[in-house]
């Protein structure tokens, strides 16, 4: 029988991770025209419940499908030089002001062309689909021009139609200085503001904006400007903040209501309560602490004592955090972050959806659309706790069974 959006879908027996919890027992889930119709613990479930559905799956745990809130996935080119000199001691900074780093990757991507960087990108974002992944942000950031930035939009947008996933863009002008405008860093943000961003609103090619705050980077104040241009726009509002330093930058994106601080390692407490306050989340991205051998500890004990919500992301980019392994993200988060596994996994769906402004997504409830994941472990805890590719036995992206792909799916 073909799987189409109006499928009725049974899954019996399934240990069930709603997106903030594991719930205390084995739960049949149903899904109707692409949302979760019912969840019914096993012990009151009726085989009457189950006509017209048909089943696809028992046993095994069963999570919403995974949300990679931060991502730069489209970009040409490779780091690993980079990689090499850093281990030789060099900083992300040092790299950095010697024309390096993000520049290098904006060389190659400005010089690719819109097919060129979806079929480069295509890979990477398989490989978050194959790990789980149903929702997934990417930004831009590697143009540094109208041009190349919307190119870089335009194939985001191209990778949502080309493969089962759900793609938010991130238009992310402001996170380096290109060469056009050194020593003219007011001059760029007056670009960003006054060109890119209006464009990419108009084109419908963003649903957010961000900026790398930093002092190889935007200065607070600049990055303001940007706010308020993406506040003009509607567009939602993300920072990348505190990664190197303290610049106050997750507090003057709470100030403009930012759905997200991301890194965050030189956060202070009173970054964290104007988080709490203001409803930011802070997104953590424990691949580019692992790839930079950052020492520097987000403040997670404050970030729980102020309940401020943590999400999780891969950061997948050249520089940074080479990964797109979303279930190896979870396990850095515990042992570099000694977050709990159920932290982790709520990071990676309720609070990354949070993080994006769709809090529907990222939950197993009534009436939230069906993205799900059933995978071949017995406790939601094993996923952040083993190191294993291959455990998703199914993925399931808007009611539609779309992994294994061209696998009928399993029946019990
Ligand atoms: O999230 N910090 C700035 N931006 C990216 C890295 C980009 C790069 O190095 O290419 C990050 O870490
Ligand atoms: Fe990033």
């Amino acid at each position: 029988m073909p799987n189409t959006p109006s499928s009725s879908l049974l899954w019996r027996d399934v240990c069930v991770f709603d997106g903030l919890q594991v719930l205390p027992t084995p739960m049949a889930v149903q899904v109707r025209a692409g949302r979760i119709v019912a969840l019914t613990p096993m012990a009151a479930f009726t085989d009457a419940q189950a006509i017209g559905y048909r089943e696809v799956g028992c046993g095994g745990v069963m999570t919403p499908g995974l949300v990679d809130c931060h991502t730069h996935l489209v970009f040409a080119g490779s780091r690993a030089e980079e990689f090499e000199q850093r281990l030789e001691g060099a900083s992300y900074a040092d790299i950095a002001r010697a024309g390096g780093g993000i520049l290098s990757t904006v060389r190659a991507t400005r010089a690719a062309s819109e097919e060129q960087l979806l079929a480069q990108a295509l890979p990477r974002l398989q490989a978050l689909l194959a790990d789980g992944v149903t929702s997934v942000e990417i930004k831009s950031g590697y143009g540094l021009n109208l041009a190349d930035e919307l190119k870089m939009l335009r194939v985001a947008r191209r990778l949502g139609e080309t493969l089962p996933v759900r793609v938010v863009t991130t238009l992310l002008g402001a996170h380096a200085l290109p060469p056009e405008f050194t020593d003219d860093a007011d001059g760029y943000i007056a670009l960003v503001c006054n060109e890119m961003i209006p464009a990419a609103a108009a084109e419908g090619l963003a649903d957010a904006v961000d900026v790398f705050c930093e002092h190889i980077a935007f200065s607070p104040a600049q990055c303001e400007r940007v706010f308020q241009a993406a506040q003009r726009h509607g567009l939602g509002i993300k920072v990348h903040a505190e990664q190197l330093s303290n610049q106050g930058a997750s507090a003057l994106g709470a100030r403009y209501g930012a759905l997200s601080a991301d890194h965050i390692e030189f956060l202070d407490e009173a970054g964290v309560q104007a988080m709490a306050a203001a409803g930011t989340v802070a997104t953590l991205l424990p691949g580019a602490f692992h790839t930079l051998r950052e020492t520097q500890l987000p403040p997670i004990a404050l970030l729980r004592r102020h309940g401020v919500p943590m999400a999780l992301a891969s950061d997948a980019n050249p520089g940074t955090s080479p990964i797109c392994f979303p279930t190896l993200l979870l396990n850095l988060a515990c042992t570099l972050f000694r977050l709990t596994p159920r932290e982790a996994l709520a990071g990676m769906t309720a609070h990354a959806a949070q993080a994006l402004g769709l809090p529907e997504l990222g939950r197993i409830a009534v009436g939230a659309p069906a993205d799900l994941c059933l995978w071949a472990i017995q406790q939601p805890a094993e996923l952040a706790y083993a190191v294993q590719p291959g455990r998703l036995r199914q993925r399931v992206f808007n009611g539609i069974i779309s992994h294994p792909s061209g696998v009928s799916a399993h029946e019990c």
